[in-house]
């Protein structure tokens, strides 16, 4: 998983061109800036892949993740959106690029999520579009979602098909809404004890915040 790209002095967030190019795609904030994560954040979602897994990997940077799944799962799509990620990828991989190893550079936004993927890796804390991917990836019938874009630290991994309640039926203490918010219900009793599980909601007062039974 060794990177060759020097990406505190290259990476396209300090390019001059920046700007208008994020503008162009819609992404603001840090949210298309390239940095890559840690060596156990990929361990922890490489160690959790299946053999027969088809893995959407949204915003794979220079794939280097994508590099090291491909070698572990039945087919990799590494979907980035900057030109200069991908073909700093092309350059290194060359004609060891693996068969099962698909590179796209294309804005996740726009580009339609394949019909065969099981599992989505995001990894982008600073995603402001987690809604989106959660229900594209739903609608493609993909399982399960390895991201640290909810909880901004570590990595979990969602089930993607399980049920959900609406906020106002889940039990109180700590929640996660498929729009990508995390928070705490409080119990309606003060200093009543609550679970120390996290439940997963449909609704949530950061996505629905006034009328929750409305929601389809
Ligand atoms: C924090 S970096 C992480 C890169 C990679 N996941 C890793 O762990 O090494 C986030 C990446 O997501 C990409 N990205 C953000 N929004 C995107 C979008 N809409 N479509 C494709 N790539 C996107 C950025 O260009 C950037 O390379």
């Amino acid at each position: 998983m060794a990177a060759s790209l020097n990406w505190e002095a290259q990476a396209p967030q300090f390019h001059p061109d920046w700007e208008a190019f994020a503008a162009r795609h819609g992404l603001t904030g840090w949210e298309a800036w390239f940095a890559p994560y840690d060596e156990d954040t990929y361990r922890f979602v490489l160690e959790r892949l299946h053999a027969d897994d088809v893995v959407l990997d949204i915003g794979a940077g220079d794939c280097r993740f994508a590099l090291a799944a491909a070698s572990r799962v039945k087919r990799v799509y590494a979907l980035e959106v900057q030109p200069a990620l991908v073909s700093a990828c092309l350059q290194r991989v060359g004609e060891d690029l693996p068969r099962n190893l698909h590179v796209i550079c294309a804005n996740a936004l726009d580009f339609p999520f394949p019909e065969d993927v099981t599992t989505g890796v995001l990894l982008m804390r600073h995603c402001t579009h987690f809604a989106d991917y959660f229900r594209r990836l739903q609608a493609v019938g993909a399982q399960r979602l390895f991201t640290n874009a909810r909880w901004k630290m570590a990595v979990e991994e969602i089930d993607l098909q399980a049920s959900r309640p609406l906020f106002e039926h889940a039990p109180p203490g700590w929640y996660a809404c498929t729009c990508g918010a995390v928070g705490f219900k409080a119990p309606a009793v003060p200093d009543a004890e609550v679970e120390d599980a996290v439940h997963e909601v449909k609704t949530c007062p950061q996505c629905h915040p006034t009328n929750p039974e409305d929601t389809p």
